[in-house]
């Protein structure tokens, strides 16, 4: 494999840092992080903001100020491996990675410099102003039927499969012009792969996944040779024609064809789990506090400030991964080139010297915005803002639509276990019917 592969070849466990402090006991994989990482990402933060976790052979980040500072040095601070397993693959999931014509090519979050800025000019495009309005009324009209059924279908209902799932699903393949027809198969692909880049999925498992995203990247070239074939109103067709007008990356400033694809085959996948996290979450956060609750259904304009409380106090996304280029040093720990960090935003997001009474949730928080949650630089989340926009639309019809809408009382939420993503598996909801 080279170094633009997409999924880098199996990890190996890296040895701690000399001098490196060290929580042998703790792992982000622990069943009692998993239920809730705040309160042990704080403690641990505490005691060493830099130290390193033997099971995942990581050093570990969790002051703001040192997670800026690596997000704004991609030169020392390589994105190389944010997409690779955490462990080991097991030889049937590589064999089936190792077809042929499996070969997308690493394009947005793991692209190093300079390709990574020249391919950005092409897909920042796919995120302007003109489609993220086009999409919002598109966004609004699903949002609304998915509500209608649920609300017909009476309380209680359970959200992630009633809206929170199948909506940043839809956006994003709309986004990317795939037919709505397709959409059931093209999930059902996505669903695990959470699993095999950031979880610690079984040798049989990981066949399976390793199966759908097979299928999964043949199905983005059967659908972007479609396009070649006949463009349409959508990103893919967009990205063809710039494709058309400069097709070699040699020049400096090109797309290749296959970095087309690839950029489909990852858009697809980054675009929707996060989301669908983020839309519980806000819900985890709002229904229980129903005086923040009730100032939202009172005035909607809130719901904007609500999103970005949850991005900060239960983010979708509570960590996220680099790797040293060479020898530098990091809140005073010398680490050699090569080093994996896990960059811990669950601690990051609740620092008491950034974020006054971090433990609380507080939709009037002047500088919720300040978290890290869709990192930071050169790789700043290109969906941000159209995550922003399907979070606060779902409010936005929830409060006008539910005022009386409660989480259903003493339901055990799940988390699928994985270092970064985090939203609940299920979430029931209730309320009061006419
Ligand atoms: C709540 C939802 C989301 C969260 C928390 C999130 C978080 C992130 C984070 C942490 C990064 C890495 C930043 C870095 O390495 O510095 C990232 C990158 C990215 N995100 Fe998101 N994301 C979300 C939604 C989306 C959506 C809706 C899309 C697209 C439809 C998207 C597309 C991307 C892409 C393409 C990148 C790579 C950008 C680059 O390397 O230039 N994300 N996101």
């Amino acid at each position: 494999m080279t170094s633009n592969t997409y999924h880098q070849a199996p990890a190996t466990v890296a040895a701690a840092p000399p001098g490196c402090p060290m929580h042998a006991q703790w792992s982000p994989l622990d069943d009692d992080y998993l239920a809730d990482p705040y309160p042990i990402a704080s403690a641990l933060r505490d005691e060493h903001p830099v130290f390193y976790a033997p099971e995942m052979g990581h050093v570990v980040v969790t002051r703001m100020e040192d997670i800026e500072h690596v997000f704004m040095h991609p030169d020392v601070f390589a994105s190389t491996n944010v997409q690779d397993p955490i462990f080991p693959l097991a030889p049937e999931a590589a064999a089936i990675l190792g077809a042929d014509d499996f070969d997308p090519v690493a394009v947005m979050s793991n692209r190093p410099e300079p390709d990574h800025a020249r391919i950005r000019v092409y897909t920042r495009r796919g995120f302007s102003n003109r489609r993220l309005k086009a999409l919002e009324d598109y966004m609004r009209e699903r949002a609304t039927i998915l509500l209608d059924h649920m609300i017909d279908a009476g309380s209680p209902a359970e959200y992630v499969q009633a809206l929170a799932f199948p909506l940043p699903a839809e956006i994003v393949f709309r986004l990317l012009g795939f037919p709505p027809e397709d959409d059931a198969m093209i999930k059902s692909w996505c669903g695990n792969r959470k699993a095999f880049s950031w979880g610690k999925p079984s040798a049989a498992e990981q066949a399976d996944i390793a199966r759908g995203m097979l299928d999964y990247w043949r199905y983005c070239r059967d659908f972007v040779a479609s396009r070649r074939d006949e463009r349409a109103d959508d990103f893919t067709s967009e990205l063809l024609d710039a494709h058309d007008a400069d097709p070699d990356p040699s020049n400096g400033t090109g797309i290749s064809y296959r970095e087309v694809e690839s950029v489909v085959y990852g858009i697809s996948f980054a675009g929707h789990d996060p989301v669908t996290a983020l839309l519980c979450n806000t819900l985890r956060c709002l229904l229980p506090r129903r005086d923040q609750w009730d100032a939202l259904c009172a005035d909607p304009s809130l719901a904007a400030a609500a999103v970005d409380e949850t991005l900060r106090y239960e983010s979708s996304q509570v960590s996220w991964r680099r790797i040293t280029t060479q020898p530098t040093t990091l809140g005073g720990i010398d680490l050699p080139a090569g080093t994996r960090l896990l960059l811990n935003f669950a601690a990051a997001n609740h620092e008491p010297d950034m974020f006054g009474d971090p433990d609380t949730f507080d939709i009037h928080r002047d500088n919720a915005n300040r978290h890290i949650s869709f990192g930071k630089g050169i790789h700043f989340c290109l969906g941000a803002g159209l995550a922003r926009m399907e979070a606060r639309l779902a409010l936005e019809l929830l409060s006008q639509r539910l005022p009386s809408l409660q989480l259903v009382p003493d339901q055990t939420l799940s988390f699928f276990p994985n270092i970064t993503f985090r939203g609940p598996d299920q979430l029931h909801l209730e309320w009061d019917e006419a």
